[in-house]
């Protein structure tokens, strides 16, 4: 059977904000040290020990933005313990992940040095749940005011005169949970008075991100969207913040003991992973559906700023560093969840995938001993998608409803797809979650062709393969010529398990 679909290239449609390709490093395990830093005495190449490799791979991502320094980390995490001489920094424990300690190396110098190496905005989530309003309001000082005031006098003395732009403000994190286990009522109180505080300075215009709900928790949305405007003292509505947050990770095992392993799975925990990546599309729907009621003009920002798949540790590593294998069964949750954003573009402004380097759904896995540096199935489905960053997200109708398959008490739809325009080019993303079925797809482009196409596909010969520094490359874009073009028709044949990127330049119709 095949799939007949139809995009209408010519029609508007709301712009995939660039930082839903956000990402997200937390002081945890070998997230930052080892992961982004070495250390200046390192031999692995580095700049004021950020490692170069790492940094090289990135920037081929075009990452938008970077999340730090946490997480739940962010919530007891103490700016000043990271600047100045490293050597007088004080230690810390750092009792969410491992209760290993914190030397405090990398700090806020080091970020931003990071981030402008990467060429990615910062977003910073301040400490809400074990900080100070005065804590938080000085480091928003100490980043971005120019002039002599006593925090941009403390920055200039430790190197840096000239201010940095930080519009992203976390105003904590997980406020429910690990930031401070309070009450939708009472966080939006400290997401009111935090956000009042923390100020704009010279043209650094903050964004303000009130920690959101878990998951499917919309009654936390409604009571932040209630709360969102105040009166102040000369009492006009102004908005303490600008943005909610929402976490959502993709968890294929029944209880948090048991999640499941990231490389030994069989197809029934494929499929049930796959319908848990795909619920996050009635999740946003969800928040969004609340928002809407309060803000009905979408000025307010729904951030997607924890996502990706979450399983049990690899083995023989420690439980609270949180590192697994990413296999191609990771790749396309990573690709539904793009297909998703894509769609909800029109109220996502941004999403910060968990966590870059070593964590989670890494992007980049690095080995502890040999230092070797791999790229995850999930680095190329964001370098695949990079086009899709600004540009307008296209409707894809379908005249022939995909498959689906059960999956539990869900409906898996098991050919997922989105598209976009930009600089007169046209860029389809296309996956096969079918783990054993080709499929064919037919689109019926309306309002323009395509031209030039190039296509790349992205599978292997099973789904748990992965990349190791011996075998770097097992699961690997490569051209693709499944891919026909007859007039304003695009076929594209998609093997079992693939994700396929179709992009050509657009031409007018005749
Ligand atoms: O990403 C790992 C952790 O997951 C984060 O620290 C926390 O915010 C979430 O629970």
């Amino acid at each position: 059977m095949t799939i007949e679909t139809v995009i209408n290239v010519d029609l508007d449609g709301p712009r995939i904000n660039r930082h839903v390709y956000g990402h997200f490093a937390e002081h945890l395990g070998r997230g930052i040290y080892g992961g982004f830093y070495v250390g200046e005495d390192s031999d692995v190449p580095n700049v004021g020990g950020i490692r170069l490799d790492v940094v090289e791979a990135l920037r081929d991502l075009n990452i938008p933005n970077l999340r730090w320094p946490g997480g739940c980390f962010a919530d007891e995490y103490h700016w000043r313990d990271g600047i100045g001489p490293k050597d007088r920094r004080p230690t810390m424990v750092n009792t969410h992940w491992g209760g290993v300690e914190e030397n405090n190396h990398f700090g806020t110098h080091e970020f931003m040095a990071l981030c402008e190496l990467l060429g990615a905005e910062p977003y910073i989530s301040g400490n809400v749940g074990s900080g100070t309003v005065r804590e938080m309001s000085e480091w928003v000082e100490y980043l971005t005011r120019d002039g002599d005031s006593p925090m941009a006098r403390l920055r200039k003395a430790h190197g840096r005169d000239q201010p940095w732009q930080v519009r992203f403000w976390g105003l904590g994190n997980e406020a429910w949970g690990c930031g401070g286990n309070m009450t939708a009522e009472h966080y939006g109180q400290e997401a009111r008075r935090y956000g009042t505080y923390c100020r704009d300075y010279g043209d650094n215009r903050l964004y303000k991100i009130a920690a959101g709900a878990n998951a499917d928790d919309y009654a936390w949305t409604e009571t932040l969207m209630k709360q969102v405007g105040h009166l102040g003292c000369q009492r006009v509505r102004s908005t303490a913040y600008h943005a909610l947050s929402v976490h959502y990770y993709t968890i294929t095992g029944p209880t948090w003991e048991e999640k499941g392993s990231a490389t030994v799975f069989d197809t029934g925990e494929y499929y049930t992973t796959m319908a848990a990546a795909a619920g996050v599309e009635q999740v946003l729907a969800g928040h969004a559906a609340v928002m809407d009621c309060y803000d009905p003009n979408r000025t307010v920002g729904l951030v997607l700023d924890e996502w990706g798949t979450w399983f049990d540790v690899a083995r023989g590593t420690h439980p609270g560093f949180l590192f697994q294998q990413n296999t191609l069964r990771d790749a396309l949750v990573a690709s539904v969840h793009f297909d998703i954003f894509h769609r909800h573009a029109d109220r996502l402004v941004m999403a910060n995938i968990a966590q870059t380097v070593n964590v989670l759904q890494a992007m980049i896995l690095t080995d502890p001993d040999s230092q070797a540096m791999v790229l995850t199935p999930t680095y190329h489905v964001f370098w695949m998608n990079r086009d899709h960053q600004d540009a307008t997200s296209l409707r894809v109708d379908h005249r022939t409803a995909p498959p689906t398959r059960p999956v539990g008490d869900t409906t898996l739809t098991t050919v997922s797809m989105s598209a976009s325009r930009k600089d007169g080019r046209l860029l389809v993303s296309l996956s096969n979650l079918d783990a054993a079925k080709a499929a064919e797809v037919e689109i019926d482009l309306r309002g323009g062709g395509v031209e030039r196409v190039d296509a790349l596909i992205l599978t292997a010969a099973a789904l748990p393969d992965h990349n190791t520094p011996q075998a770097p490359s097992v699961v690997a874009p490569r051209r693709y010529d499944g891919v026909s073009v007859t007039g304003d028709r695009l076929r594209v044949h998609l093997p079992a398990a693939s994700f396929v990127t179709v992009s050509g330049a657009l031409t007018r119709p005749a």
